[in-house]
């Protein structure tokens, strides 16, 4: 799915601006990378690009769908349904196996039949090297196994887009590196329109387009 924002600007409730960025185009099946230090404003935008902040000037449209300007459950279902969220930790239920750690989520998505997700999940599994023999629960596997878990746990519902939240900041160089082979196999794969934030050189150097929010904000002053 197609995304373009255009002149998007987010203020504290200081009225100073945190995010001020003039074009983001990412073209169906594209990759862009968006960097910049701590507190640049990267996880900001990518929840604007997500449509759960509201920016104070400035448009996001995934294709037709402006989700700037869409609410409730509108906005949930067009969530649910498209996007996909990798976040910085693995934030897993230790109790669960593997297995089901990827597919209580789509309990909530009624589009996908429960055969259907657990398949799903066993495919990502294996496509992302999570060991599913011999472990009961989660909170045995590695740090880097647990991070690859959570990943499969956001993409289990096919979705047409991945915001991905500095996925390898948990991670040491050897575990960031297979975390991104494996994100980078899947979008070889299934071609979804994918946004990675982080400040992890060796992963942008992984992809040709990149938003710096740091040189927006020097250009800007
Ligand atoms: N909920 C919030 N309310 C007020 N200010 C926030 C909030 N979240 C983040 N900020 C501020 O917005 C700026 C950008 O934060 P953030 O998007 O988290 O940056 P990054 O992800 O690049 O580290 C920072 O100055 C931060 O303190
Ligand atoms: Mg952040």
């Amino acid at each position: 799915m197609k995304c373009y924002a255009k002149d998007l600007v987010v203020r504290n409730a200081d009225d100073e601006v945190i995010v001020s960025v003039d074009e983001l185009a990412v073209d169906t099946g594209g990759t862009t990378s968006i960097s910049g230090p701590s507190g640049s404003g990267k996880t900001t935008l990518l929840y604007c690009l997500s449509g759960l902040i509201k920016p104070d000037e400035g448009v996001v449209n995934w294709e037709e769908h402006n989700v700037t300007t869409m609410a409730g459950n509108k906005l949930n279902k067009f969530r649910r349904e498209n996007i996909g969220f990798i976040f910085q930790s693995p934030f897993l239920f230790d109790e669960l196996d593997p297995l089901s750690n990827v597919t209580i989520h789509s309990a909530f998505n009624t589009n996908l039949s429960k055969e259907a997700v657990n398949e799903k999940a066993k495919e990502l599994l294996d496509l992302f090297k999570v060991p599913l023999k011999g472990r009961k629960t989660a909170s045995v596997l590695s740090g880097g196994e647990k991070q690859r878990l959570s990943m499969a746990r956001g993409l289990v519902n096919n979705p047409k887009i991945i915001l991905a939240d500095e996925p390898t900041a948990s991670l040491d160089k050897k575990n960031s590196k297979i975390l991104m082979d494996c994100l980078l196999s899947y979008h070889k794969d299934y071609s979804p329109t994918l946004v990675v934030v982080s400040h992890d050189s060796s992963v942008l150097s992984r992809f040709t387009n990149n938003l710096s929010l740091n040189q927006r904000r020097e250009a800007d002053a």
